[in-house]
C-alpha cells in the first residue's frame, strides 16, 4: 500500500511500538510561544504524543523530541524561537538521536520555512499549524531515517477530532474559530493563519459540555476576532451572541471568557449577551490599538474613537464600573506626538484595567511594512514608558473601587508567598491575592478586598 493511504491511527500505532520497544518511554518537551491559540494547539500535540506513547519532559536538554510551537506576531517573538533553536543545535551535539520540530505560525511563512530547512538542518520536522494530525507520519518517517520538512502554508485544516491533553483540569480554552479576514495592515496573523474558519456550534457546546462535566470552572473562547464567529457558516448560521447564551445554557458552575473582540464588530447585542448570561465574565477584551482617527485609518482598523467609545458607554450605561482591557501598539509608522498624545487620551477615559501595549515591529508581507518609518525608535521608547506610567496610575485609582467589596475569585494556584498564600483572577480579570488553604485551588471562592495595588488586589477569604 503506498504510505499516504496510511491513516494517523495507523501511524500512531506504528510509532507507539517503537517507542514501546525501548526500555523506557521516550520524552518529549513542547514549547508554545505565542496567544492562547498556540498553547491550545500545543495541547493537542501533547494528545497526539501521549497516544504514541512518549512521556513528558519540562526541560528541552532531557528531552528526545522537541517541538518548537512558534509565534510570527513580532520580530522579538521570532527571534527568541531563532536564539533557542541555537541551544537546541547544542543539545543535540550531546544527544545524536534529538529529535527536532518546528510548527507554529512562524513556519506558515513560506521563507521562514526556507530558511529554517536551509540554515537549521539540524531540525528534522517543520510543520505548518493545519498539520497536528499529520506528526506521528511525520515521527514515524525521522525514525526511518527520513527527514520531515513539510511546508503546508495551505493546509489550514481545522485539527477537529485531535484528542488534547490539557495543561489545566480547571480552565480550558476552547477555539470558536480560526483565522482572520481584518488585514489590520501591521499583522502577520491573517497570512499565517488564513481566512476565517468557525467550528459548528454543536461541536462547540458538545466540547465544552463534556469539560464542564468533568469539572472545568473556566471556558475561555478562542478567536482571533470571536464577533465574526459563524459568518461563514452555512448550515448552522450562528452569530456569537447566540454562541455565548447557548453556551451559558449549559447546566453547571463555571465563568465563560473570550478573546478577542474586534471593535468593528463589538455591537448593543454582544453587550448585551455578556450582561444577561450570568455565566459570562464582565470583563471585555477590546483592543483598540490606537485613539488617533488617523492612525487606526491607517491600520484599516475600520473604527473610529467615537464608534468604540459608544461601546464602551453603552456597556458602562448597563454597568457603571464594566471591565474593559485592551491592545495597544505605539509607534506605528510616522505616528506623531499629537497621534500618540490621542492614545493616552483614550486610556484616561476609558480607565483600562489593563493593556497590553506593544511597540510597532515590522512583519515581511503586511503593508505597513512598505512604508518608510519616520518616527527614532528611541522615541517610541520614550513614548511606550509614558504610556506604562499612565496604566500605573489608571489602574491603582481604578482598582481602588474593589475595596470593601467582596469579589468572586477562581483560585489558580499558589501565590508568591508560597505556602499558605494563594491567588486568582476576579470576574473581572483582575488579580487577587489572599490567604487560604491550596486545596481551594480550582475553585470559586469569595474575597474581601482590603487594599487595592495598580497590578492586583489583596484580600481576605469570606465564608459564604
Ligand atoms: N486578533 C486580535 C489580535 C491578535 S495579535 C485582535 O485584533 O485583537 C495580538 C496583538 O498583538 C494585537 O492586538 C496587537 O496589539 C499586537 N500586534 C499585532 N501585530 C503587531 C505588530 N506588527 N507590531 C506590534 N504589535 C502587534
Ligand atoms: Fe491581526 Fe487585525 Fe486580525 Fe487581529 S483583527 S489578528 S490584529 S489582522
Ligand atoms: Fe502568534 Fe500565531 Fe498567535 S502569530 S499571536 S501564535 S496566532
Amino acid at each position: 500500500m503506498p504510505e499516504k493511504a496510511i491513516d494517523s491511527q495507523t501511524y500512531i500505532e506504528y510509532v507507539k511500538r517503537i517507542n514501546d520497544s525501548r526500555i523506557s518511554p521516550p520524552l518529549a518537551h513542547i514549547h508554545n510561544y505565542g496567544c492562547q491559540l498556540n498553547v491550545s494547539d500545543g495541547e493537542k500535540m501533547k494528545g497526539q504524543l501521549m497516544k504514541m506513547g512518549f512521556g513528558f519532559t519540562d526541560s528541552a536538554e532531557n528531552a528526545d523530541l522537541v517541538l518548537f510551537n512558534t509565534c510570527a506576531v513580532r520580530e522579538g517573538a521570532q527571534e527568541r524561537v531563532l536564539g533557542n533553536l541555537g541551544f537546541l543545535k547544542h543539545y543535540k551535539e550531546l544527544n545524536k538521536n534529538m529529535i527536532i520540530g518546528i510548527g507554529g505560525c512562524m513556519t506558515q511563512q513560506s521563507q521562514v520555512a526556507e530558511k529554517i530547512k536551509q540554515s537549521y538542518r539540524f531540525v528534522d520536522l517543520v510543520f505548518g499549524t493545519g498539520s497536528i494530525s499529520k506528526l506521528p507520519q511525520m515521527i514515524y518517517d525521522v525514525y526511518n531515517g527520513r527527514k520531515c520538512c513539510e511546508h503546508t502554508e495551505n493546509d489550514l485544516s481545522l485539527n477537529e477530532g485531535i484528542e488534547q491533553v490539557r495543561d489545566s483540569a480547571f480552565k480550558a480554552s476552547v477555539p470558536i474559530m480560526y483565522g482572520c479576514n481584518n488585514f489590520c495592515t501591521y499583522c502577520i496573523v491573517p497570512y499565517v493563519r488564513g481566512r476565517e474558519r468557525s467550528r459548528s456550534p454543536r461541536l462547540i457546546i458538545d466540547e465544552v459540555t463534556k469539560l464542564v462535566d468533568s469539572g472545568y470552572k473556566e471556558i475561555m473562547l478562542l478567536g482571533q476576532n470571536v464577533n465574526s464567529y459563524g459568518n461563514d457558516l452555512e448550515d448552522e448560521n450562528t452569530t456569537f451572541p447566540q454562541l455565548l447564551r447557548m453556551i451559558n445554557d449549559i447546566p453547571g458552575e463555571f465563568i465563560i471568557r473570550f478573546m478577542s473582540s474586534h471593535p468593528k464588530d463589538a455591537t448593543p447585542e454582544l453587550i448585551d449577551a455578556i450582561i444577561e448570561c450570568p455565566k459570562a465574565a464582565k470583563h471585555l477584551h477590546l483592543p483598540v490599538q490606537s485613539g488617533s482617527n488617523e492612525i487606526l485609518d491607517k491600520m484599516n482598523r475600520r473604527y473610529t474613537v467615537q464608534k468604540y467609545l459608544e461601546t464602551v458607554d453603552y456597556a458602562r450605561s448597563k454597568i457603571s464600573d464594566f471591565s474593559f482591557t485592551t491592545d495597544i501598539i505605539v509607534g506605528f509608522p510616522n505616528e506623531s506626538n499629537e497621534d500618540f498624545e490621542k492614545t493616552l487620551d483614550i486610556m484616561r477615559t476609558v480607565r483600562y484595567d489593563n493593556i497590553y501595549s506593544f511597540i510597532y515591529s515590522v512583519r515581511e508581507g503586511t503593508k505597513a511594512a512598505l512604508i518608510e518609518d519616520r518616527t527614532p525608535h528611541s522615541e517610541k521608547q520614550e513614548r511606550m514608558q509614558r504610556l506604562l506610567e499612565l496604566q500605573r496610575e489608571i489602574s491603582t485609582q481604578s482598582y481602588k473601587r474593589f475595596e470593601g467589596r467582596v469579589l468572586d475569585v477562581l483560585v489558580d494556584s499558589t501565590g508568591r508567598s508560597g505556602e499558605g498564600s494563594l491567588t486568582g483572577k476576579s470576574n473581572e480579570f483582575v488579580i487577587v491575592n489572599f490567604s487560604g488553604d491550596r486545596s481551594l485551588i480550582g475553585n470559586f471562592v469569595k474575597v474581601k478586598i482590603t487594599k487595592a495595588h495598580n497590578w492586583a488586589l489583596d484580600g481576605e477569604l469570606v465564608e459564604d
